[in-house]
């Protein structure tokens, strides 16, 4: 398979470079809840890494779900639910195998799909599809890093960017409602961007 693998991820967390790792929730986070366009309800986390997101929702009332395969990642994120004295359900699992029994009322995503090689993007797209029920929302946080190699076809990452037009494409009307541009740009201490856009599924 081309594209990072699991064993990729595991030694990431075993050497500790985890430069996408802010120690915290990403400031977006907050800013949703601040705003209530992301209020209490059941909500999956797919490749949550440490965990952050997954307390401050639960911390705020959400049934969460946190998901990644990498065995780090979830012992991570078990040790801060511990601390924080705090309930979620952790599943380590692969994104591209893994079916909830029902769907979720919301999907947090950051930095899972600029994790995956651009060929798995239509099927894990399809599976937020399917694992958001119709109404839902997805709250999105679109990689903004174009390299340099990306000018001769080059295809760089992880991450890998998120290009608003390949999103377009990915999450398309009117199986989703897309607000009108321009999209808040969250910066990361590491140097990149993310644009923050709350689809809602339609059909
Ligand atoms: C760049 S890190 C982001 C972690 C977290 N979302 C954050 O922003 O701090 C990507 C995470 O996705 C996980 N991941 C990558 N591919 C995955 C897959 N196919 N299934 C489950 N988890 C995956 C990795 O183990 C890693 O924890």
């Amino acid at each position: 398979m081309t594209g990072p693998t699991k064993e990729f991820w595991e030694q990431r967390f075993a050497e500790g470079n985890t430069p996408w790792d802010r120690g915290a929730s990403s400031p977006q986070l907050a800013a949703w809840l601040r705003s209530g366009v992301l209020k209490p309800c059941r909500i999956l986390v797919p490749g949550c890494g440490s965990g952050y997101e997954v307390i401050d929702l639960a911390l705020a009332g959400f049934e969460v779900t946190g998901l990644d395969y990498a065995d780090e990642a979830i012992g991570r994120a078990h040790r801060r639910l511990e601390k924080a004295d705090v309930d979620a359900t952790l599943v380590q699992a692969d994104v591209l195998a893994w079916q909830p029994d029902r769907a979720f009322d919301a999907i947090y995503e950051q930095t899972c799909l600029c994790a995956l090689y651009p060929d798995q993007w239509r099927e894990y797209a399809d599976r937020l599809h399917r694992w958001i029920a119709p109404g839902g929302k997805l709250f999105a946080l679109f990689m903004q890093w174009l390299r340099e190699g990306a000018a001769e076809g080059n295809i760089q990452g992880p991450p890998y960017h998120c290009d608003v037009n390949a999103m377009r494409a990915l999450f398309p009307e009117p199986s989703w409602a897309w607000p009108k541009p321009p999209y808040p740009r969250t910066t990361h201490p590491a140097g990149i961007a993310e644009l923050a856009v709350v689809l809602e599924r339609r059909g």
